[in-house]
């Protein structure tokens, strides 16, 4: 019997590889960049899996091109690049990656909520440029992470794991989502639930954004939620560009309004060169690498291959967004 054909969007962790070659016909995207639209739409054709990134569009468009396709497995724990309704009533399984990358964000969020504190870029760039001339009482000053409070908007994995981080700093932890944490998980972690942003962005002091973006969470952090913050505040978003109005952050930076602020996604990836924010010292800005650690992309790339190969046999992948389409 022939294997199933899958195509493969970008390489990844030999371990992974090894594993969906053994179980398929893989066609593997050797390019640095994904590949291109007309390409993709190609090489559907006759697929019966996918292994997709955040960068590659599956929508009701591409998965009409490929009529055998039975899995799509993203080698993310965000799939807003994936049309899962469309994927749902096509009877195709989406899988995802949670739970691996969950301490590597957490970890790089808070990198990035240290470094704009304290300035670490910009201290970079003024040694290197040579502006370092003596010590000097007043030279780069930032703010003090031990005892601030840290504002979470959103408290799922990550943002459970950014609190669990700010306890070994001394500082106070309040939250707010839609879906408010046990009481018992609240005690243990030391968070205080705030009913409403309103409420939440004037008392914190660092506000960290861990949300996935939906249609409902788009621009959620606009000019409103700018000008409720404090002006010595620290913006991190960790969690999908689009979640933040890019030209309201702007705006906030320049003026003064907030602080600083720490970025590893942007509302366009990569961040076009001609964007006004890249001409600000007060904005660290990484090219989504957050979950960026060798053994977590390690585990991200096996946990992928796993799905797919799990939905190449019509079976439920192990980590499913849509287990209704096995029903289609
Ligand atoms: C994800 O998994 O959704 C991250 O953004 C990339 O690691």
């Amino acid at each position: 019997m022939s294997k199933p054909k899958v195509f493969v969007a970008r390489k990844m962790a030999r371990e992974a590889l090894d594993m969906i070659a053994e179980a398929a016909e893989m066609d593997l995207w050797e390019g640095e960049l994904p590949p291109p639209r007309d390409v993709l739409l190609k090489k559907v054709k006759d697929l019966d899996g996918l292994l997709s990134l955040l960068t590659d569009k599956v929508d009701a468009e591409l998965m009409d091109a490929a009529p055998r396709l039975k899995v799509v497995s993203n080698m993310a724990v965000g799939f807003d690049n994936i049309d899962v309704p469309a994927a749902t009533s096509r009877g195709i399984v989406v899988g995802n990656t949670p739970g691996v990358l969950t301490e590597t964000t957490a970890d790089f969020a808070f990198a990035l909520l240290m470094a704009t504190a304290r300035r670490v870029a910009e201290g970079d760039r003024w040694t290197r440029s040579g502006k370092w001339k003596t010590w000097g009482p007043m030279i780069l000053l930032g703010y003090d992470i031990h005892h601030a409070t840290l504002g979470l908007v959103g408290c799922g994995r990550i943002g459970l794991e950014m609190a669990k981080r700010a306890r070994g700093f001394g500082m106070k932890v309040l939250y707010h989502d839609v879906v408010r944490r046990k009481p018992e998980e609240e005690k243990e972690f030391g968070l205080e639930y705030v009913p409403s942003l309103t409420e939440l962005l004037p008392r914190a002091d660092f506000i960290s954004v861990h949300v996935p973006l939906f249609a409902e969470t788009r621009h959620l952090i606009s000019t409103a939620e700018f000008a409720a913050m404090k002006p010595t505040a620290i913006f991190i978003n960790t969690s999908r560009g689009p979640v933040v109005d890019q030209k309201a952050l702007y705006q906030a930076l320049k003026s003064g309004q907030i602080f600083a602020a720490g970025l590893d996604v942007t509302e366009v990836e990569p961040i076009p060169m001609d964007d006004p924010l890249i001409t600000l010292d007060n904005i660290i800005i990484a090219p989504h690498i957050a979950s960026a650690s060798v053994a977590t992309r390690t585990k991200m790339a096996t946990m992928a291959a796993a799905n797919l190969i799990a939905g190449l046999k019509g079976e439920m992948p192990p980590n499913c967004v849509n287990p209704e389409a096995l029903k289609h």
